[in-house]
């Protein structure tokens, strides 16, 4: 019988990989690092529930995963609003299940020299980068829990970036100020959840070639590009899968993943 028979030929969902099938919630799906780690786990098996604010664009990814043989759920979440993540979290275990695996991704940056005084700018990073990190955490944590005590991997993957420990441009005081909070906040999460088998990891990414750039004057940001050669979401993506995979005893606390100019 020929390896094409049909009894032989792998549908859409038997050609993944089920050693990683996960339940997962990735923040800031609707474009850059997070669609493209929701893409990619949904290839792997996992279900994703993708959550950002842009309805169009995360129902978009959503739409290309669900056609592509897998499965998401969109769903419109400011990760700022613990509100919006209690309905989302309610939501996302009735339409999936109960999520083993957290990617805590959205963030914005914004170029905001303190002199300018654009304290709606540090708030909106402060409250999506680093309180959105904890409201998201907090709602999906009695999942996580759950899942770990039922013997699954249970991983929380926060994307920090390098700009937590270095000071790479002038006007990113906040920016990289809301980069360290994460990677310190990752450290401290860990020491909680390991008591509970919930895996923290700390991913530093180094520039990639996404829209969160889509604030900095052009300029600047091609200076970046032509310092760089830039990673693409989908590389930033594989840290994160790479991450995931790992078998139940061995955690990978954090990772640095850079252009190897930066
Ligand atoms: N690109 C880089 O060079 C780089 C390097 C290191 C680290 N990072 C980090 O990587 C992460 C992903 O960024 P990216 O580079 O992929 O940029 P991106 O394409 O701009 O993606 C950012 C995502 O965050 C979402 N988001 C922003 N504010 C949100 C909120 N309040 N609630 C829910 N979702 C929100 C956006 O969706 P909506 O607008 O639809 O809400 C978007 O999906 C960020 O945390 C960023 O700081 C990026």
């Amino acid at each position: 019988m020929s390896s094409l028979s049909p009894q032989t030929a792998p549908s859409p969902r038997r050609d993944r990989a089920p050693a990683t099938a996960r339940t997962a919630v990735v923040t800031g799906a609707s474009s850059g690092i997070g669609a493209a780690t929701a893409r990619r786990l949904a290839r792997a098996g996992a279900a994703v529930a993708l959550l950002a604010r842009r309805t169009g664009a995360v129902e978009a990814v959503a739409r290309e995963i669900t056609a592509d043989g897998g499965t998401a759920v969109p769903v419109v979440c400011d990760v700022a609003s613990p509100d919006d993540l209690e309905l989302a979290a309610r939501r996302v275990a009735q339409e999936i299940g109960t999520v083993d695996l957290l990617v805590n991704n959205a963030g914005v940056m914004h170029a905001s020299p303190v002199a300018d005084r654009r304290a709606d700018q540090w708030r909106a990073m402060v409250d999506t980068n680093v309180l959105g990190v904890l409201h998201t955490t907090a709602a999906f944590l009695p999942a996580l829990t759950a899942a770990a005590r039922s013997g699954h991997r249970a991983d929380i993957v926060n994307v920090s970036s390098i700009a937590g420990n270095t000071m790479f441009a002038p006007g990113f005081a906040v920016y990289n100020a809301t980069k360290a909070a994460v990677s310190a906040l990752s450290a401290t999460l860990r020491s909680e959840l390991l008591a509970d088998g919930i895996r923290v990891t700390d991913l530093r990414p180094g520039l990639a070639s996404t829209e969160v750039g889509r604030h900095l004057p052009q300029e600047m940001l091609d200076g970046f590009h032509e310092e760089h050669r830039a990673l693409s979401p989908d590389e930033v993506a594989d840290a994160i899968l790479y991450v995931t995979r790992q078998p139940a005893h061995l955690a990978v606390p954090s990772l640095v993943v850079t252009p190897v100019t930066q």
